[in-house]
């Protein structure tokens, strides 16, 4: 088999090296690819939003199958055009996509669907509407930009002041692009945040292990938002009655109102939960494996990950063949000294080397890049040490153990990944 994997990121390294492992793989290339996919993979400098770019590439190295990382090209309809050309790959449809693409259209489908989510205020394109609106719900209230924002389109408002500022700073000043002409206000959910991501070929589906990530920058959940400082995997994050409610309150009523709506997907499905004292509610959804969780997940994969994926493409899914080593995993992210804001790069990465050969311990790269002999960063989130283990303590042990043997100009990481934090209040500043 020929893979091609697209993005840039830990997580597409986290896909390249588990793709690797299988017998049946006998080359991979990844569009851009980085420092780290490079020693695993053929990297080709085409952009992860490129689509024709990505066309033309395809039609050159002919890959049996297109595996897809982040949300860009699937929104941009990259499926839809391989699929079109039966060339086969793992990304939901264009229009699967604006489940995540379209914060609207993801609450308006839950709604039509009775799933469980924090209800809605409503939906504006006229910031006047918007402003209006202000005047008769409870606060703190939640307002979310419609489209993609890179992290940067949620914000949840204190008071009428503070969201009023930030709808002029995303409605009339555009400050968040596109992304922000129109927004959502929603109810504000209180709980714990779980990540529950299932592979479908959109007859079947599987779960895989669940996971939390990090969001904020700094220890005890302070500072800024990040795309995620860290992520960890444990079968105790969802006891079996709560996957139990999970699966019939939301997963399944999800994938039959795709199958009503006609709406194909094959790929990852990410559904954001809040853990409600009235249950779990979606927060969003994502139409791709999340990063970093993404590490956490394929750490703990006891299959083949190539033959799953064929399978999805080809839609015929085997949830059996999906097995997980028992215990826990956990992913601290390295990042560059001042991300999220501004960073320098181009800093000297050392000792990775050091930890090749330590079992349980794979360092995926993120912002790196080659430069001779040496690997310098390039990007915010630059390393994702991860650990898989017996138990959760043991995987954190691990991945800190190996963090500590890392340095680069500037490095910091969180202490307390996996640590029982407040909850996450906010997201943005
Ligand atoms: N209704 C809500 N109530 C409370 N917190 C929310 C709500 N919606 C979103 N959040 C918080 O904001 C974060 C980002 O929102 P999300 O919908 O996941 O958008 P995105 O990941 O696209 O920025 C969530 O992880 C959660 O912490
Ligand atoms: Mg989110």
């Amino acid at each position: 088999m020929k893979i091609l994997v697209i993005g840039g990121g830990g997580r597409e390294h986290a896909l390249v090296w588990k793709l690797k492992q299988s017998a049946r793989v006998e080359k991979i290339w990844c569009a851009p690819g980085n420092g780290g996919i490079a020693e695993d993979a053929e990297c080709v400098a085409v952009e992860a939003g490129d689509i024709s770019g990505l066309v033309a590439l395809a039609e050159k190295s002919a890959p049996d199958l297109t595996v897809v990382g982040p949300e860009l090209p699937l929104v941009n309809g990259i499926s839809d055009v391989f699929s079109q050309r039966n060339w086969a790959i793992v990304g939901p449809s264009r229009k699967a996509a604006q489940l995540e693409g379209s914060k609207i259209f993801s609450k308006e489908f839950l709604l039509r669907h009775n799933i469980p989510t924090a209800k809605m205020v409503g939906a504006y394109d006229a910031s006047r509407d918007a402003y209006a609106a202000l005047n008769s719900v409870d606060w703190p209230l939640v307002i979310k930009a419609d489209g993609l924002c890179a992290g940067k389109g949620v914000f949840l408002a204190p008071d009428a002041d503070a969201a009023r500022q930030f709808l002029e700073r995303v409605m009339e000043k555009n400050e968040l692009g596109p992304g922000g002409q129109r927004v959502l206000l929603e109810e504000t959910l209180e709980g714990e945040e779980l990540s529950f991501i299932v592979l479908t070929d959109g007859e079947r589906y599987a779960p895989l292990v669940p996971t939390r990530d990090h969001k904020r920058a700094f220890d005890g959940n302070k500072g800024p938002n990040t795309g995620g400082m860290g992520a960890y995997s444990s079968d105790e994050l969802l006891p079996v009655a709560l996957r139990d409610t999970v699966i019939s309150t939301i997963i399944e009523p999800t994938f039959s109102g795709l199958a009503k709506e006609a709406i194909p997907y094959k790929g990852f499905l990410y559904f954001g939960l809040m853990l409600t004292r009235q249950g779990p509610k979606v927060l969003e959804f994502n139409c791709r494996l999340g990063d970093p969780e993404a590490q956490a997940i394929v750490a703990r994969m006891d299959f083949d990950l190539a033959e799953v994926l064929a399978d999805v493409a080809a839609g015929k899914l085997e949830p059996a063949k999906l097995l997980w080593k028992r215990g826990a995993s956990a992913c601290v992210v390295l990042a560059s000294g001042g991300y999220p804001g501004k960073f320098v790069v181009g800093k000297r990465i050392v000792g990775i080397t050091s930890i090749r050969d330590n079992t349980g311990v794979q360092v995926f790269q993120a912002g790196t890049r080659r430069e001779g002999d040496s690997l310098v960063t390039s990007g915010g989130r630059v390393l994702g040490v991860t650990a898989s283990a017996n138990s959760l303590e043991i995987a954190l042990k691990l991945a800190y153990q190996a963090a500590e043997k890392i340095h680069f100009d500037g490095m910091h990481y969180r202490k307390d990944i996996g640590g029982h934090v407040g909850r996450v209040t906010a997201a943005g500043e």
